[in-house]
């Protein structure tokens, strides 16, 4: 959730260190700060909101140096504040930012107190500034002080610290929270994301739980947890610059709906061949395991629960396999029963979250077949620990509300049910027809963005409600669930999603003239009984908002019907998705969040 990074170079950093933050800012955006160490004193800055305040601050300042370190905030412990804001120091020597959290924070407050330390903030990140001060104070190094201070540590951190008498190195360390080092030309970098660098290195070593890093300008030393040195692989990743510009879009959230049949086409590429699917695409050995599948268990959050939810039928109908869905964060939590020859997939944008990762942990000690991740970031700890996975190939998404993520997400679960059905060798035909459905996917997602005209002319009737009803039925009902989550992340209009059959049991209460009901129709078996669900709104007097077939009965008389490409049994619900985005994105444009940013969310979670 927070952002870090670290510079060393031949050059001054400042720019380095606030461009790197503001590429980073969707993992946090309450505060910001940074800390510049030169030869005689460490200049320390920090503003509260986003981080073109502390670019302001950057510009009137101008400070010099060629070391130091920066953080964007997504508050944990203690308010957004100015005093709760990285950079955190202990004695104006120690200097620190943390991502992650600190479970045993009560206690370390304690300890350092009693041992004379004035904690100035709530967080719990100050606590391992003094920490290693008070390490350094017992004789130890500057990394073996920080060595020392994590094993003090409970919980997730990725640190990088500053020592004013250590001019010119970053030190630093992982444990459960993303990091890595970036090797650039007589300049060396840590940070939380390859973006942050983007332009400046492709060249990364991945850190590992349990490493430690010290850079200066032209040196990169990695140690293990025992203060060895150790050596991780050189990893090239391609940091296009391009991908994290808005490129002429007002907002990162409008780019990535309108690149969804682009992305859409990369997460096939290469993996369907005429009427199937390709072998050993979730990796080597994995068609061949994939015919034991009896279960499959799936772990999510948000957006990637979503495309869980969505995904089961294909799995249940193609794959003849029943489905357990669990919330990552609710998984372990539950000591799950698990059978024999039980498949377990994660799905994860960022590939980083740590519900999700924490139950990919809890599985690794389970009996499950395998584990199988589905994410965007291939350098992700998800896929680093998985025993098969697949990339969705979409591209960076730098929008907090995932759009083109949750499709590609589908298209790669689409992919996952036909390889265990081909494995199984079981349903051919159906499995034949999902292919062609999907590869025919871009263009109807394209087709479906003809719908924004029609989307423009009923923003006005709902921007200024306070409640919004979502409904669909059978896999409608998932997708309406992602269109709920979509509008009351950006628009901060409360929008719950019902299966329509279950409207009568309770969220009937909610609908009288003042209530939109946005419903999803597409000429199913489920039409004709959603088709009466919606009577029971429109005797209560509630607007309908419908997405559907033409063909579908639908009359009417108070709202809109805005009538759906012509799709394939398997793509409708990715192409359903569509409309659901552009509503969420211009009724949010017209009230004027800011939906690239929204309030209290952050795009990667790495904390608990
Ligand atoms: C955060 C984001 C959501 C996202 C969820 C899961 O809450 O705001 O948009 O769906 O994390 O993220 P993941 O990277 O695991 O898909």
């Amino acid at each position: 959730m927070c952002g870090i990074i670290g510079a060393a170079s031949s050059r001054s950093v400042g720019k380095i260190l606030v461009n790197g933050l503001k590429k980073m800012e969707y993992r946090g955006y309450d505060s910001a700060g940074l800390v510049l160490n030169n030869e005689s004193e460490a200049i320390q800055l920090k503003t509260l909101g986003k981080v073109a305040n502390l670019e302001d601050l950057m510009i009137e300042k101008k400070p010099r140096a060629q070391s130091g370190i920066a953080h964007t905030r997504w508050a944990t412990h203690g308010e957004p504040s100015q005093k709760n804001a990285h950079p955190h120091t202990s004695n104006g020597t120690i200097y620190i930012v943390h991502n992650g959290i600190i479970e045993n924070h009560d206690e370390l407050r304690e300890r350092l107190s009693n041992d004379g330390y004035k904690i100035e903030s709530e967080t719990d990140s100050e606590l391992i500034a003094h920490l290693i001060h008070s390490n350094k104070e017992n004789g130890k190094s500057t990394l073996e002080a920080l060595i020392e201070a994590t094993k003090a540590l409970d919980g997730a951190y990725s640190i990088a610290v500053i020592d004013t008498e250590q001019n010119g190195k970053i030190f630093a360390a992982k444990q459960k929270s993303p990091l890595l080092v970036g090797r650039g030309i007589e300049e060396n970098f840590v940070a939380s994301d390859p973006l942050a660098i983007a332009g400046l290195s492709e060249s990364f070593y991945l850190l590992e739980d349990g490493d430690f890093a010290v850079i200066t300008q032209d040196e990169i030393k990695i140690f293990g947890s025992d203060g060895e040195g150790v050596s991780r692989e050189e990893t090239i990743i391609d940091t296009r610059v391009k991908e994290v510009s808005k490129d002429g879009y007002k907002h990162f959230m409008e780019k990535e709906i309108y690149e969804q049949p682009k992305a859409i086409a990369n997460a096939i590429e290469g993996r369907t061949t005429e009427g199937d699917v390709l072998d050993n695409i979730f990796g080597l050995g994995s068609s061949e395991s994939f015919n034991r599948v009896k279960r499959i268990q799936f772990v999510a959050c948000g957006t990637s629960l979503h495309a869980a939810k969505t995904a089961r039928k294909w799995f249940e109908e193609l794959c003849e396999t029943p489905c357990y869905i669990d919330f990552a964060s609710e998984y372990r939590y539950r000591n799950p029963l698990v059978e024999d020859d039980t498949l377990f997939v994660c799905i994860s944008q960022s590939g980083e979250t740590a519900d999700t990762m924490a139950a990919l942990n809890y599985a690794k000690e389970e009996k499950y077949l395998g584990i199988v991740t589905i994410c965007n970031v291939p350098t992700s700890t998800m896929a680093r620990e998985s025993d098969w996975k697949i990339f969705t190939n979409a591209g960076p998404e730098i929008g907090v509300a995932s759009t083109k993520a949750f499709t590609t997400q589908l298209a790669a679960l689409m992919l996952l049910a036909c390889s265990i059905s081909k494995s199984k060798d079981i349903n051919g035909e159906k499995r034949a027809e999902a292919i062609e459905d999907l590869v025919n996917t871009p263009a109807l997602v394209k087709e479906a963005f003809g719908l924004k005209k029609h989307i423009d002319d009923i923003v006005e009737k709902i921007a200024d409600k306070k409640n919004a009803l979502y409904l669909g039925r059978g896999v409608y009902f998932s997708i309406a669930q992602e269109g709920a989550l979509k509008f009351k992340e950006i628009t901060y209009i409360h929008a719950e999603a019902y299966p329509a059959g279950e409207l009568k049991h309770g969220p009937l209460a909610l609908v009288d003239e003042t209530t939109p009901v946005v419903a999803l129709a597409p000429e199913d078996e489920l039409v004709e009984k959603l088709v009466s669900n919606l009577e029971e709104v429109k005797s209560r007097g509630g607007t309908l908002y419908v997405f559907g077939n033409a063909t579908s009965k639908i009359k009417i008389e108070k709202g809109k019907f805005m009538n759906m490409p012509d799709c394939g049994y398997y793509n409708a619900p990715i192409v359903y998705t569509i409309p659901l985005q552009i509503l969420a994105y211009e009724v949010a444009c017209s009230i004027g969040t800011d939906l690239d940013q929204p309030r209290n969310l952050a795009k990667s979670v790495t904390v608990e």
